[in-house]
């Protein structure tokens, strides 16, 4: 009889993808198989044989999702859709709504609760889908650790245990820029490309996604790396350009000085560009200076929702970071780790009547 490792059910069966090939996801879905023919006890350490476990009755494997809900947090607005993890298109329209002010935990759930209850009623998003969701800081073990551009009682608060238990459905929260280029490593840019790969996505702040070998390195946050005695977006994102009042050519050049700061670290063999700046590319190219080849980043408006629903299904590359997502909470001592969940769901209820009103449907399905 064949040793069989005894992990079992959603989420730890998807952590076994290693790449973002459909044949990797045929790979994990095989995987899973194997991994589900142990029963759901699951109980075993990774490698256990199941022989010494009791024998249970083999059930069918459950097929890797094909379509996840992706969504998407940002300064101004909050967008989601349901994502095709095979073509890594949009199964659904994009809604948006705006980021509600201020951006707490609970009103920015209740603003994504909107979406996907409208996702669910339009019959796009079904029950059980899973959910990634693609934040603005540090995530560990579902919870952000830092908050530069978003409410600060976001650090430590049990969001993504939050989230779903609004959204009644599995949640994974990813960084925002690895979300980015988990949907460029497997279906853009970086698809394929061995070595080192640095993501940057700049706009209202630098977030940052490298790849080594297709394998992310995340949460890197090389946004606030000091640059010029300062935090860099502060001097060098899309927002601190205009707060600035700097033309592309000076913008350009300060932005080539800190990818040079990185590239002295980390000597990327490739460099992509994201965010709402990398569609001036063009506006600026010509002053960009890097060792490594620049190039753009092939989504536009929906790498963040691509790459959060990767995460959330944990295909592909993005199973290692479902992997490490799933070790155990590093038991942070915030103020949040005695506030249960229920006692975040009072305040959320206030704020549900907003969101309602003011979701629009923001594009049809698109790359
Ligand atoms: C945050 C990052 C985020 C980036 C882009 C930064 O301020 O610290 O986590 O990826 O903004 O949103």
């Amino acid at each position: 009889m064949a040793h069989l490792p005894c992990y079992s059910g959603w989420p730890r069966w998807l952590s076994s993808g290693s790449c973002g090939s459909r044949s990797s996801r045929v790979a994990a879905a095989d995987e899973a198989e194997r991994h589900d023919a142990t029963g759901p006890s699951g109980t075993a350490a990774p490698g256990v044989s199941c022989d010494a476990m009791s024998p249970r009755p083999k059930r069918p494997a459950p097929a890797a999702p094909r379509t996840a809900i992706g969504i998407d947090v940002g300064g101004t607005g909050v967008k989601a859709a349901v994502v095709d993890l095979v073509t890594g298109g949009l199964a659904s329209p994009r809604l948006r709504i705006k980021t509600p002010q201020p951006a707490t935990p609970e009103a920015v759930i209740e603003a994504i609760g909107g979406i996907v209850d409208q996702l669910g009623a339009d019959g796009h998003a079904t029950p059980g889908m899973p959910a990634g969701a693609g934040l603005p800081g540090v995530v560990k073990a579902g919870r952000l650790m830092t908050a530069a551009n978003i409410d600060r009682s976001w650090i430590g608060a049990p969001a993504e245990a939050m989230l779903s238990a609004r959204l009644g459905r599995p949640v994974r929260l990813v960084n925002d820029a690895d979300a980015a280029g988990l949907a460029e490593a497997t279906f853009g840019a970086a698809k394929g490309v061995q070595g080192t790969v640095l993501l940057l996505t700049i706009g209202t702040g630098i977030g940052s996604a490298l790849f080594i070998d297709g394998h992310l390195l995340d949460s890197t946050e090389f946004g606030h790396v000091t640059y010029r005695g300062k935090d860099a977006e502060t001097l060098v994102s899309g927002a601190a350009r205009e707060r600035r009042g700097l033309g592309w050519k000076k913008w350009g050049g300060e932005f080539s000085e800190f990818m040079a700061l990185l590239e002295r670290w980390f000597w990327p063999d490739l460099i992509i560009l994201g965010g709402g700046v990398s569609k001036e590319y063009a506006k600026y190219s010509r002053f960009l200076t890097a060792r490594a080849p620049i190039v753009t980043a092939q989504y536009l408006n929906t790498s963040g929702i691509v790459g959060a629903a990767l995460a959330a299904a944990g295909v592909g590359i993005a199973a290692a970071v479902l992997a490490r997502e799933d070790a155990p909470d590093p038991g942070t001592a915030d103020p949040h780790r005695a506030d249960p969940i229920d006692g975040h769901a009072s305040r959320a209820a206030a704020q549900a009547a907003d969101v309602a009103a003011s979701l629009v449907i923001e594009d049809q399905p698109t790359l």
